[in-house]
């Protein structure tokens, strides 16, 4: 009787351990899952420099500068001088990124509006 008393305690011992053990381990695969999507996300949004040269460096030159043929003829910004630079706010930029602006076509549908924020940074980067 001893015996089998014995026993079933140390059943039910390793039972919760089994608990102690489950949860640490499915709770730890949650947060690397979320981990890894979040990870993801951002990497998505802070790839300003991709964005930039497949949306918009056709106009502005991957440079910023708009000097190709095509960007004069669009009359594309040059986004990298010290005027235009001092002269705008974040807002504005981001706004004409969002909306477009005279013949630049607006992006809000293309882009999410973390992607926006990541380029108003690239654009501000451009400066010389
Ligand atoms: C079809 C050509 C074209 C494309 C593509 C384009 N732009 Fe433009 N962009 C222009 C033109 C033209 C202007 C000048 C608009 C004006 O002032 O009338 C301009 C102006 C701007 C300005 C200045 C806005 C202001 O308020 O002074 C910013 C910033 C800008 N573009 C960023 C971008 C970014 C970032 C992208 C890519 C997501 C982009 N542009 C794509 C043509 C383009």
């Amino acid at each position: 009787m001893d015996n089998l008393n014995w026993g079933g305690k140390v059943n039910h011992r390793s039972k919760s351990r089994l608990i102690y053990i489950a949860v640490p381990a499915i709770l730890c695969s949650v947060t690397a899952l979320v981990i890894g999507m979040s990870r993801n996300v951002t990497a998505t949004a802070g790839d300003a420099r991709s964005v930039y040269n497949a949306k918009c460096a056709s106009c502005h030159g991957r440079d910023g500068r708009a000097s190709s043929r095509h960007s004069r003829h669009e009359k594309a910004r040059d986004l990298t001088t010290a005027e235009w630079q001092d002269s705008v706010s974040d807002e504005r930029i981001y706004n004409s990124i969002s909306n477009g602006k005279g013949k630049m076509p607006g992006f809000k549908k293309k882009l999410s509006d973390g992607q926006i924020d990541e380029l108003v940074n690239y654009v501000r980067r451009l400066r010389r």
